[in-house]
């Protein structure tokens, strides 16, 4: 088969006009073509069934790539060189072999989406590292070290120590590092997590972290940005709650829950109760301030870390976060009209 493959190579290759390409497609692919016909001047029946599966596994490996190749070079019957072989016009009118266009993925789409908002509202935007040190995405935060957020079964460690950042907030100390107070920012990327995979939950995630630090900031404010973010995001009402939530780097801390898009609020595999746990927040803790060489009596600030998988999914309507990743184009063709 491989000798096969490379006569029908060599000769394709040697074909130069259109009658000559027409011929090697014939003699080898036509309905009397040699590999079309292979299998039949073979002896199969004194092979064991497994011989015969490989063999035909081949054979179609071949007959799909001669097919792929003389696709790319032979055109379609009809086509323009169909025509001008019956002395006849190019029909113009006839619809063209269409071009697939691209598309932004549901996650860019929300994350350039929030970009846009938090920057019309003073926000820069900063990226960190994907690949991040202990320090900037635990201790810097007032994680210490016995905390079960650095438990081997939630982070993933590099051998030469340093990890996968698990959340975007490990980019907090080194964006006040960098441009100090006061600030207003947001880190959007994606971060991982050992997990089991299921309709909610995935190794691999995107958040998009959001920091303010400046004088006299109150819980108020951090809920006026999240209201409007929210009703800027969905276009309408939505419904949120506001719990308290222990997160080490904010006190207070709360979670901020949106009312499930999916089911309206009924309970669905998506939420589970109906809501969704979407922006955990809090004011900044001033132990995380002075890791960033910020007097705590002088300024403070709020956090927040958007689920912007998440939101994607509420925003879009995606009941399965495994389709995000999974590479599935169907998904993502869906799309290709919104940008
Ligand atoms: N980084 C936290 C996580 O991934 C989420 C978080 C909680 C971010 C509270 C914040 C915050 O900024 O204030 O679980």
């Amino acid at each position: 088969m491989q000798e096969l493959k490379l006569q029908f190579l060599k000769e394709l290759a040697a074909a130069k006009t259109a009658e000559a390409l027409e011929a090697v497609r014939v003699k080898y692919m036509g309905k009397k073509g040699i590999i079309t016909n292979f299998t039949k001047t073979k002896d199969l029946k004194t092979l064991s069934s497994e011989a015969k599966q490989a063999f035909y596994r081949e054979y179609n490996d071949l007959k799909s790539f001669a097919a792929d190749q003389l696709k790319k070079v032979v055109p379609a019957p009809g086509g323009a060189a169909a025509a001008a072989k019956k002395g006849g016009a190019i029909d113009l009118t006839a619809p063209g072999a269409g071009r697939r266009l691209g598309a932004l993925h549901p996650i860019t789409l929300t994350q350039i989406e929030l970009e846009h908002i938090f920057e019309g509202m003073g926000f820069s935007v900063y990226y960190g590292p994907e690949v991040e040190s202990e320090y900037f995405c635990f201790e810097a935060l007032n994680i210490p070290s016995d905390h079960p957020a650095r438990d081997m079964q939630d982070t993933f460690w590099l051998k030469n120590n340093l990890i996968l950042r698990t959340h975007t907030s490990a980019n907090q100390v080194r964006t006040i590092l960098k441009a100090g107070a006061p600030l207003r920012a947001i880190f959007p990327g994606r971060c991982f997590r050992y997990e089991a995979i299921d309709p909610s939950h995935e190794n691999t995630f995107y958040q998009c972290e959001g920091l303010v630090i400046d004088k006299n900031i109150s819980v108020a404010n951090l809920i006026a940005v999240m209201k409007t973010i929210l009703g800027e995001v969905f276009r309408r009402e939505v419904k949120v709650r506001l719990r308290p939530g222990f997160f080490p780097f904010v006190e207070p801390g709360f979670e901020l829950d949106l009312n499930c898009l999916i089911c309206g609020g009924k309970g669905c595999p998506t939420c589970g109760d109906g809501w969704i746990e979407l922006i955990p927040c809090g004011l900044v803790h001033p132990e995380v301030l002075r890791h960033g060489g910020i007097d705590p009596n002088e300024y403070s600030g709020f956090a927040f870390g958007i689920g912007l998988t998440r939101l994607a999914m509420m925003k879009y309507g995606i009941r399965d976060i495994r389709y995000l990743n999974g590479g599935d184009l169907r998904v993502n063709e869906q799309f290709s009209t919104i940008l």
